[in-house]
């Protein structure tokens, strides 16, 4: 079935998020229906949805399974102060965790930094692309993908490692619901950052990697230690198995 726009709009309760949505029966990938939008002059909030995505793209290069009906695919325009760019990756695992919580009671986990997970299987994935000129952010193109009502066991591919809110409850549920939720939290977190107040608590007590002995990923470089902490910019604060400790500010991690 599809998605009921009025219904998402008559939950909304932001001042510029998702107003307006642009919604598409299909898309290559809402991150480039967002670009084109954003390069001809979108306002911030602008939101791209699509029921389905032919070239849904994930990070690293990867694709990001998108069929018809089933789940959110969605981009958001933003247009922030280069200081608060950098809390993007704060501010929308959180959003959606506390999307997934209001609407199912399901508590939702993150790995550092912006996987959403339950029970350890990924719900959500989140990519989040800028476009900067000298010192000033010209937009940010934030995309989620969450997992509603997929039936993972269906995709042998991921069957193991995702999960969807449909799985995890043992019921379809609605994607207007969670949808609004998850903007108006979004527009909430996004407007706390952007006064130098990033919810990094709130992200941190979800954060599924502190504690554990992890691989991270980096720039083409590999690093092993137990993730001891976070800091204020959201970088992770590794200690290797020499006793040594290094920064990193993003990259790829593998529970061990
Ligand atoms: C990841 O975990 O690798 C990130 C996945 C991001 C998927 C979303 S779906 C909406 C937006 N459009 C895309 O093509 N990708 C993002």
């Amino acid at each position: 079935m599809s998605l009921m726009i009025e219904s998402v709009q008559a939950r909304l309760r932001t001042e510029f998020l998702g107003r307006p949505i642009v919604y598409l029966a299909r898309a290559p990938s809402t991150q480039d229906i967002a670009r084109e939008e954003a390069q001809r002059g979108a306002p911030e909030g602008l939101a791209v949805l699509a029921e389905e995505q032919t070239a849904g793209r994930g990070r690293l290069g990867r694709s990001w399974e998108s069929p018809a009906g089933t789940n959110l695919y969605v981009t958001l325009v933003l247009r922030p102060q280069v200081e608060a760019l950098r809390s993007l990756s704060i501010v929308t695992p959180l959003a959606v965790a506390q999307a997934v919580e209001e609407t199912t009671g399901l508590a939702a986990r993150i790995k550092w930094p912006n996987d959403v997970l339950i029970a350890g299987r990924k719900l959500a994935g989140i990519l989040i692309e800028t476009e900067i000129a000298g010192q000033s952010v010209k937009y940010a193109l934030v995309g989620i993908g969450l997992n509603v009502n997929l039936d993972v066991e269906r995709i042998p591919e991921i069957a193991e490692i995702a999960t969807s809110l449909k799985r995890e409850t043992g019921r379809e549920v609605a994607r207007e619901e969670v949808l609004a939720a998850l903007l108006n939290h979004f527009e909430a977190l996004y407007l706390e950052a952007r006064r130098g107040r990033p919810p990094l608590e709130g992200w941190k007590s979800r954060l599924e990697t502190l504690g554990r002995h992890v691989r991270v990923t980096s720039a083409g470089s590999v690093e092993e230690g137990v993730a001891e902490d976070v800091d204020a910019e959201g970088s992770l604060l590794l200690r290797r198995d020499d006793g040594t400790r290094v920064t990193i500010p993003a990259g790829e991690v593998t529970l061990r």
